[in-house]
């Protein structure tokens, strides 16, 4: 297994596998394939080039993806998001994720970051274990933050302290 950092010329077929991963994975993601159509292809080509986005590949195949963005603001700017952690069904229990994790978490420090946040639905008790095991710590619960599937469900919110 390689780790890549995803570039503008690799947009395509990025929000190809975001395709197929909000397809199979909608409960999971906060996010659905018409939001990633309304950013369109220009504004994921700089979201490309100014973010942290990485790919674990094997063989030419990209087993798992995730992304980390610097918050904007002069009184923001010590705090990454991560966002998009996605493995591809075959590739989870590899430690495919966790080399992800262990690269964004590289780069935050690298760059100078103090803190990391990401959020999950709460009922994703996979992503969640994985995110302890890093380190991260749930540090709130936005009640009925996603409407999935005409239901309304909380959303998990967790930080870590670099
Ligand atoms: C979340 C994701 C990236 C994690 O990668 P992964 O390779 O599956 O993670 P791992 O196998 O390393 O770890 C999963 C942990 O959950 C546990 N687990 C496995 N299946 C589980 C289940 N059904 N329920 C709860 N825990 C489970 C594993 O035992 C492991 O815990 P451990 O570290 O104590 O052994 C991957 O599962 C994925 O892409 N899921 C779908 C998309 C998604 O949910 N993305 C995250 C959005 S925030």
């Amino acid at each position: 297994m390689d780790i890549v950092k995803l570039g503008p010329e690799d947009t395509e077929r990025f929000l190809a596998l975001r395709r197929a991963m909000f397809a199979t994975e909608a409960m999971n993601f906060r996010g659905a394939s018409a939001d990633d159509d309304a950013i369109g292809l220009a504004a994921w080509r700089e979201r490309l080039a100014r973010d942290h986005v990485y790919a674990v590949v094997q063989d030419g195949t990209w087993l798992a993806v995730g992304g980390l963005t610097r918050l904007a603001g002069q009184k923001l700017d010590h705090k990454g998001l991560i966002w998009g952690m996605y493995a591809l069904p075959a590739a989870r229990g590899t430690g495919a994720a966790a080399r992800i994790l262990d690269q964004l978490e590289a780069k935050a420090r690298e760059i100078g970051l103090r803190q990391l946040q990401l959020t999950l639905m709460a009922d994703n008790t996979r992503a969640r274990r994985v995110y302890e095991r890093h380190g991260f710590a749930l540090y709130a619960t936005e009640p009925e933050s996603v409407r999935r599937d005409g239901e309304f469900a909380d959303e998990a919110l967790m930080w870590k302290r670099l």
